[in-house]
């Protein structure tokens, strides 16, 4: 239906402002049913006769907008009257504008576009359809201002101009409908605290770092402004901080129109715990006024957690928070500073543990879609989906990054077993491999190339972005992961995949002849000048890689771990992994007899830990282990997130190992229950919604005793294994064991 509509924009080019499209239509007949379908490059709200259409927000989210963009479909029947006005109006979003670190985005088109089509079906079978076309007439809106990274200004004062009628674009695209979830607005979270900072600024605490914005309720004189400003954390002093957010201003200004006024942004969202009034018109503040309002992609909760730590139960809520904040609509870093761009690695990382929390295929296969889109002729992947970073055509694939195209696909087979999807996504990954198959050459190494590598691990400058681990040789242990992966996908599919075998034996001999030797790793650092000694060092990464990929042979395993945790123990028992080391550490130890060191790195309060920053009052996931640090002095303030998930990969640990659920059949159909209890955690407990059914397990002492209550649906048999034990299979229904 939408096809036959027209892409169309203002005939002014008002900026940064949001324009409202008006039409008029009248129904003369008896309406059997009315829907509307709408798009945008940009970001939309449409309204019939002053009625708001849908209860989602920021649609159309976002998509690699020149290859495709979702439209949205509402039923609008309730809503007609026979005389009816439709506005839609249009801002900016993540299409047009600064989004990419002000990078020119190179998908945008010169002012945000709309399309939409109205379809009338009349109780006699007539029908009618209502498209955008030149017909359409343009105002201005009270939203003088909307930038995703800069915020909004809506001024209820401001009178509503014509601009003239529409323009017809040429702007080519493929409609889609709707193939991820509906942004929608979740939690609603009022202040905690009404804070007078040491400079004297007025400050609103609501307790929870997090993504969306704040609604404010008001009736004050006409013309007067509040201005909001947001922030994640206060510094030392007390004091209101956004150096951290970088360019981004996150600045929402409202104009009082004299009646009573709700005030949030339609067109764009913000990332923050602490709001300054930094202009407010009133003596007295009534902290009811106020309310956060989390804005989401509408995944359902799958996965829960609890243990006898509050500690580590607060690393979990903050492991939430930090899902909930980074997936909104795309996966990405960070919700507040001038990126919050789809970057590939922290989703990769992040995705087994997405998976455990909610049930996010749909918002998966959407962003995966994107991938797939935009990756080259030759199979490259870029390290942003959607690539609002780099100049079309120039894809520069980062290892631990750009592998997100195998293994997220395969992750969401693991977890939901939809074979579909796996083929869906296969071409994807199959093209991938190709990639790093024929730009490797006869070598079979992946050495070619720029490597974010493992970001921010703390074996390196402790203020610079990157660990010592050289670039070449996770970028050769992720080609083999990748070729890995597709092998077990394609196997799946029943594909032929003989010659992907013999690759991934050559990549094996390749990656053992240069990077192993005498039962250790074997690496040159990054900036070694040939002429000197060669040095050679060793890092934790190196070691969980090879150990967690299965790239060392089984006889130097025992060493391999060993070798880990002399490392671990070098670095005062602490983890120096960045990035691509960290997710995968505890795995590491717990696979190889180290479940105890594993459990210390878990329960680790000093810096660097996972439960520093959870002593250090997060409330969301931090980018740095020491993004505040013991002295309270930030670490930086231009690479300063207080809300990155990709730490965040630990709760796979969490609910695979401590608790001990993981899935041996795709989809959970068989399960391994192979529970960790420790005094120090006092109980842990986990279920997990399948398409089965919940699977649940618990630990807990009583007296002398651990007891282990299991409860499996219809349909789900478990490998159950208690420490020191034979495996027991325990078909579906409710078991319960003391030892
Ligand atoms: C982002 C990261 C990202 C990285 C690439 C940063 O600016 O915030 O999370 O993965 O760049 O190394």
């Amino acid at each position: 239906m939408i096809k036959k509509a027209n892409w169309i924009k203002s005939p002014v080019d008002v900026e940064a402002a949001v324009v409202k499209f008006r039409r008029n239509f009248c129904c003369e007949k008896h309406i059997e049913k009315c829907i509307i379908q709408i798009s945008a490059i940009g970001i939309f709200n449409a309204y019939i006769n002053g009625k708001r259409i849908g209860n989602d927000v920021l649609a159309p989210g976002w998509t690699s907008y020149n290859r495709r963009v979702q439209y949205r479909e509402y039923d609008i029947t309730d809503l007609l009257a026979s005389d009816n006005i439709i506005d839609i109006e249009l801002g900016r979003g993540w299409a047009v504008g600064s989004v990419g670190c002000n990078n020119p985005y190179p998908y945008q088109t010169e002012q945000p576009l709309v399309i939409a089509n109205l379809h009338i079906l009349y109780t006699d079978g007539d029908e009618d359809d209502l498209c955008t076309d030149d017909l359409w007439d343009v105002y201005t809106s009270k939203v003088t201002f909307s930038e995703i990274y800069h915020g909004e200004t809506v001024d209820m004062t401001a009178s509503e101009r014509l601009l003239g009628k529409a323009e017809i674009s040429d702007f080519k695209t493929r409609l889609i409908p709707t193939v991820g979830e509906l942004i929608l607005e979740h939690e609603r979270i009022l202040p905690c605290e009404i804070i007078h900072t040491p400079k004297g600024e007025l400050v609103l605490d609501f307790g929870q770092n997090l993504t969306g914005y704040v609604e404010i309720k008001i009736c004050g004189e006409r013309g007067k402004k509040i201005v909001l400003h947001h922030a994640e954390v206060l510094d030392y002093d007390g004091n209101f901080y956004t150096e951290n957010m970088r360019s981004a201003r996150n600045e929402n200004v409202y104009i009082l129109s004299g009646e009573n006024d709700v005030f949030k942004p339609g067109f764009c969202f913000q990332g923050f715990r602490y709001v300054r009034l930094t202009e407010y018109p009133f003596e007295e503040i009534d902290p009811k006024r106020f309310c956060a309002v989390a804005v989401y992609s509408d995944m359902k909760r799958t996965g829960f957690f609890n243990c006898g730590n509050e500690k580590i139960n607060q690393l979990y809520s903050n492991i939430l928070w930090g899902q909930k904040s980074n997936f909104l609509d795309v996966p990405t870093d960070c919700p507040q500073r001038d990126e919050r761009l789809g970057w590939t690695g922290d989703a990769q990382v992040f995705a087994r543990t997405a998976m455990i929390n909610y049930d996010v295929k749909k918002f998966f296969t959407k962003w995966l879609g994107d991938m797939a889109e935009e990756q080259g002729d030759d199979g490259a992947v870029s390290f942003i989906i959607p690539d609002c970073r780099n100049t079309p055509g120039e894809i520069n694939p980062s290892a631990g990054w750009s592998d997100a195209a195998c293994i997220i696909p395969w992750e969401l087979y693991l977890a939901y077993g939809d074979k579909n999807l796996l083929q869906e996504h296969y071409p994807m990954m199959k093209k991938w491999v190709e990639y790093l198959k024929k730009e490797s050459g006869s070598e079979y190494l992946w050495s070619f190339g720029k490597h974010f590598g493992d970001w921010l691990a703390l074996d390196g400058n402790p203020d610079g972005y990157k660990g010592i681990t050289p670039t070449y040789f996770i970028a050769s242990a992720f080609f083999a992961y990748s070729t890995s992966i597709l092998i077990k996908a394609g196997k799946v599919l029943g594909e032929d995949m003989f010659e992907y075998e013999k690759l991934y034996e050559k990549i094996l001999f390749a990656f053992r002849s240069k990077y192993i030797k005498d039962g250790k790793v074997h690496l040159v650092p990054d900036d070694w000048k040939n002429g000197d000694d060669e040095p050679t060092i060793e890092t934790q990464t190196a070691y969980v890689l090879a150990l967690c990929f299965g790239l060392c042979e089984e006889k130097d395993r025992t060493t391999f771990a060993k070798r880990l945790v002399e490392l671990i123990e070098e670095k005062g028992e602490s983890n120096s992994c960045g990035f691509l080391g960290t997710p995968y550490i505890l795995h590491a130890l717990s696979e190889n007899g180290y479940t105890d060191i594993a459990y210390k790195l878990l329960f680790r309060e000093e810096y660097p830990s996972w439960l520093y920053s959870v002593n250090h009052g997060a409330t969301t996931m931090w980018e740095h282990w020491n993004g505040i640090r013991e002295d309270g002095t930030f670490w930086s303030s231009d690479m300063n997130s207080f809300n990155h998930y990709a730490y965040g990969a630990v709760f796979d640990w969490l609910f695979g190992v401590a608790v001990g659920i993981k899935p041996i059949k795709p989809g959970y159909s068989e399960v391994e229950i192979t529970p960790h209890p420790l005094e120090k955690m006092g109980f842990s407990e986990g279920s997990i919604k399948t398409a089965y059914g919940e699977i649940s397990a618990k630990w807990y002492y009583e007296d002398e005793h651990i007891c282990y209550d299991i409860e499996l649906p219809e349909g789900v048999a478990a490998r159950f294994t208690l420490p020191g034990e034979e495996v027991l299979v325990l078909e579906s229904g409710k078991h319960h064991f003391v030892r």
